[in-house]
């Protein structure tokens, strides 16, 4: 069966104590322990060691919202996956659209990305998502295909260790969260692909999250849809509360 989680992207948000303030406040919270279920929180990398160390012990996953495509080596002011690994953390962001816009992330560099962190063991969050001009031209699934295809060069040991996270570009930051039929209709058609390529049990088996402007007040509905197993959220993950009330959406 696949697990449902709900994931915080911190994205550049929150000093040293702050951040350790939100993370002992979501600790702190004491229904976190279900099998199937899973919460995880990707701060700021500067955040990571004191994380590890606070979550120490607890259900509560943690990871990374970038990596570096290359192992090791003179790449001034970049991180690793093995660095990752060493520090505790479990899970890693790929292909957010906000890095693929602004830091012009590459297919190749996404998959290099997604090949290191396999090797450390860290699960990948892979997100994909349209942009409003590619939806209002009908092209949406155009897009995630395109996007799922730099994946579909894995092996099958590999994709059985990938959560996707679906974020269309036109609902992050925006307060315009896709409807939840609307995100029932792409999260069908991502598993679909999945199962051409991989077979029904690893689709069956995949994680997709929703990623976009997913509040408390409309997890429940998302969350309710067959194939959305959980949500990749930003802003509502910055207080504990709203983000534990999304989880208990679940
Ligand atoms: P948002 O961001 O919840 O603030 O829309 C989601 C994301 O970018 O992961």
């Amino acid at each position: 069966m696949r697990k449902k989680i709900v994931a915080g992207n911190w994205k550049m948000n929150k000093n040293y104590s702050e951040g350790k303030k939100l993370i002992e406040e979501i600790l702190s919270n004491s229904s976190i322990a279900e099998e199937q279920k899973k919460l995880i929180i990707l701060p700021p990398f500067i955040h990571l060691s004191m994380a590890s160390e606070v979550l120490d012990g607890s259900k509560i996953g943690l990871g990374a919202q970038n990596v570096h495509h290359e192992s090791s080596g003179a790449y001034t002011g970049e991180v690793s996956a093995e660095m990752l690994r060493s520090i505790g953390a479990g899970y890693c962001l790929v292909g957010h659209s906000e890095r693929r816009t602004y830091q012009k992330e590459t297919d190749q560099e996404l998959f290099s990305k997604v090949k290191q962190l396999l090797q450390q063991s860290i699960e990948v969050i892979f997100c994909i998502g349209e942009t409003l001009e590619e939806r209002e031209s009908g092209k949406e699934k155009e897009i995630i295909s395109q996007q799922l295809n730099v994946l579909f060069q894995l092996e099958d040991s590999e994709m059985e260790k990938l959560i996707i996270a679906y974020e269309p570009v036109w609902a992050i930051g925006t307060g315009k969260t896709a409807s939840a039929d609307q995100a029932q209709e792409i999260h069908a058609f991502i598993r679909s692909k999945l199962a051409e390529r991989y077979g029904d049990t690893i689709a069956e088996n995949t994680s997709i999250l929703y990623g976009g402007s997913c509040k408390p007040d409309n997890a429940e509905e998302l969350f309710g849809k067959e194939d959305v197993d959980g949500g990749l959220i930003g802003g509502a993950s910055l207080e504990a509360s709203s983000f534990l009330s999304i989880y208990k959406a679940l």
